[in-house]
């Protein structure tokens, strides 16, 4: 008998419980058929629990998933809470709190997907990212004063520790090391103006690289990445960045792999509890209409079995989501897919 893996699954808002279900569909077919097992423990956490209680987590949240092997997470944001209490009260806080320093965010076209870039194709587009996951401007450092008042000041700082730094440069190296392709790491960053958190960063990266002498080494500025991620993004392999820089140009990403529909990524923290989340919103206009692609859940799962060591199972998720888009879907947007939901999850499952 294989492995038993316990799971915490939080749906959260909006279309986000329907696209876990489908993840967990695909995840029981595939433990049934590489004979691992199980165990799967819903979480309520999200907004409508919030509206509900009045507490955005409960205090022992934390503590509760790190009894799981890993988080499968929905979404969280419903239209009815301010933008942000759930955001920082829930994601970030499970981030910061389970110490997921890295964020992993793969930008990688699958074949017959569409992607705005003209003459692009999947041996264009096949990188990833490794954004920082719990500093940056993200730390909730700063403050504000004479609120309200013409006079008012409002200040957000970026922490940057040597630790956290290097400690995700390092597994951007790891990783490109594992990856095993054009075995080269970017620093994303802006030397030339944040001349403080980027020189610890620059000279963390170099210093790290030293230890990797069979990985090569690029630095560009975070507003030529952009530039570069539309007319080149073939120069990418691994892209490593602080957590505002990582988070914008993931978006960026999605969109050229082919949107949210599809874009997958996890919260790691290589010793102890990840999360794997799409990285898509909640959606909420779509929620439960059976419309919204569940494929960037599917994805997110297949992420989690691999870093769980089960990598049979993940890439036979991978090839099965390969095949659906290639063969079976209209689009990859809500609505458009030719399928439904649920459909689109039983697609992905049978043929594993
Ligand atoms: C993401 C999201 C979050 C972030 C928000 C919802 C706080 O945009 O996962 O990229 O900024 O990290
Ligand atoms: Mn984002």
């Amino acid at each position: 008998m294989g492995k038993n893996y316990k799971i915490a699954v939080m749906g959260g808002d909006g279309t986000g419980p329907e696209v876990t279900a489908e993840g967990v569909k695909v995840l029981k077919a595939a433990a049934d058929k590489f004979n691992f097992s199980l165990q799967l423990t819903d979480f309520d956490y999200g907004g409508e629990r919030y509206l509900r209680t009045g507490e955005v987590l409960p205090e022992n949240a934390a503590e509760e998933l790190k009894k799981h092997d890993a988080v499968f997470l929905g979404a969280i944001g419903h239209p009815e809470v301010k933008p942000g209490v759930l955001e920082k009260g829930i994601l970030l806080n499970l981030r910061f709190a389970l110490d997921q320093y890295i964020n992993l965010r793969p930008v990688i076209l699958y074949p017959n997907v569409d992607t705005p870039l003209k003459d692009k194709g999947p041996e264009d587009i096949n990188f990833v990212v490794v954004r920082e996951n719990t500093e940056g401007l993200y730390a909730g450092a700063g403050g504000v004063l004479k609120k309200g008042t013409p006079d008012e000041v409002a200040v957000q700082e970026s922490i940057n520790t040597r630790k956290g730094v290097e400690r995700c440069i390092r597994f951007a190296f790891d990783y490109a090391r594992k990856r095993n392709r054009k075995k080269t790491v970017t620093l994303c960053g802006k030397t030339n103006v944040l001349t403080f958190a980027f020189d610890l960063w620059e000279r963390a990266f170099y210093e790290v690289a030293e230890e990797y002498p069979d990985i090569k080494t690029e630095y560009a500025h975070v507003d030529a990445i952009c530039m570069w991620m539309v007319k080149n993004p073939e120069w990418f392999d691994v892209i490593v960045t602080d957590n505002m820089f990582g988070d914008i140009i993931t978006d960026l990403g999605a969109m050229i792999q082919g949107g949210m529909g599809i874009a997958a990524g996890g919260n790691i923290n290589p010793a102890g509890v990840s999360m794997f989340e799409p990285i898509g919103g909640s959606a909420p206009k779509y929620t439960g209409k059976n419309v919204i692609n569940p494929l960037a859940a599917i994805g997110a799962a297949q992420m989690m079995m691999d870093h769980l060591g089960e990598t049979e199972a993940a890439q036979a998720i991978e090839n099965s989501i390969k095949y659906v888009v290639a063969d079976k879907l209209d689009s990859l947007s809500a609505g458009k897919m030719g399928y439904g939901t649920t459909e689109v999850g039983d697609m992905v499952a049978e043929n594993l």
